[in-house]
């Protein structure tokens, strides 16, 4: 497994496998890699013949100082992880070869980013669309992995390699979950025993809930919000129902496309998100 650090190093990585007719895929990562990230890896290395990893925690989509600060990061044990699942290189790049010079970029994603995580964390997707970008830029791979799990980020990513007509196919994978239905995150690490246990309500809530479309769109949101919000551990940013394409709120279930439920919880000082499917 090559490990590397400079954009002329991956560059050079990339042309020889390329050269040599090779298939690249790209799984973009902020490390602390759990089961979820696992799950993209394996993906990529089933449909591509070269499997490259970053790694980098982008200050530019924190919108949030401590939340960069308490970031948890573990690079030995990312790369054994890495290394176990025959991942060919890892690009590790410090600041200053993601961003030699200030990048102030403004990118505008229409309806997409004005709900939900765009709303509540202001600037978080131009700052993911400024490293994504640049990655794709570096990494000229012809499939990049990204999960469901932040749904939203997914969305804007689709229509950001549209917009700048990038080469590259964009690789949806499902959520991963632990055995109690909490979603696998690198934020997970930061909870306590007793957050850890309260947080496997958000996950059983949202299953109930698909089951409960016999209730207005409106109430719907407002029982699980109150449900989950019962719990005195656990704090409900926003949840919301939303139209799949353009991720605006629905108002009925009669919706043309696909419909998914996002939420966002806080338990003491971290902040998990999770999405249902209801059609
Ligand atoms: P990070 O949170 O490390 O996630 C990296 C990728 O793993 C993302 O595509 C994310 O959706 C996916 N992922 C995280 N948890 C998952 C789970 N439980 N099941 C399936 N996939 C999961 O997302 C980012 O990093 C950053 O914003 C990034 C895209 C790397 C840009 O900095």
């Amino acid at each position: 497994m090559e490990v590397l650090k400079t954009v002329q190093a991956v560059r050079s990585f990339c042309k020889e496998h390329k050269n040599s007719g090779k298939t690249i895929g790209l799984v973009p990562t902020m490390g602390a890699l759990h089961e979820g990230h696992i799950s993209l890896v394996k993906k990529c290395k089933k449909e591509n013949n070269i499997t490259i990893v970053s790694i980098f925690i982008n200050p530019e989509q924190f919108n949030n100082k401590n939340d960069f600060r308490n970031y948890p990061h573990d690079i030995e044990r990312d790369l054994k992880i890495l290394k176990e699942q025959n991942t060919d290189c890892v690009f590790v790049p410090p600041e200053e070869e993601i961003y030699p010079a200030p990048d102030y970029r403004m990118f505008n994603f229409g309806t997409l980013d004005k709900s939900m995580e765009g709303a509540f964390r202001p600037g978080h997707f131009n700052g993911v669309a400024k490293v994504v970008s640049r990655l794709f830029q570096i990494i000229e791979a012809q499939r990049a992995y990204f999960g469901e799990k932040d749904f939203q980020q997914l969305a804007i990513i689709k229509q950001m390699v549209k917009f700048i007509n990038l080469p590259v196919e964009v690789r949806s994978c499902p959520t991963v979950r632990n055995s109690d239905g909490l979603a696998q995150s690198s934020r997970n690490a930061l909870l306590n025993p007793q957050q850890r246990t309260h947080a496997s309500l958000i996950s059983k809530v949202l299953f109930e809930a698909r089951d409960k479309k016999d209730l207005p769109v409106e109430e719907l949101k407002n029982w699980v919000a109150t449900r989950i919000n019962e719990n005195p551990f656990l704090e409900v940013e926003y949840f919301e129902i939303a139209d799949i394409e353009t991720l605006q709120p629905v108002r009925s279930w009669e919706n043309g496309n696909g419909i998914i439920g996002c939420i966002a919880v806080k338990t003491g000082n971290v902040r998990l998100i999770d999405n249902v499917f209801f059609k």
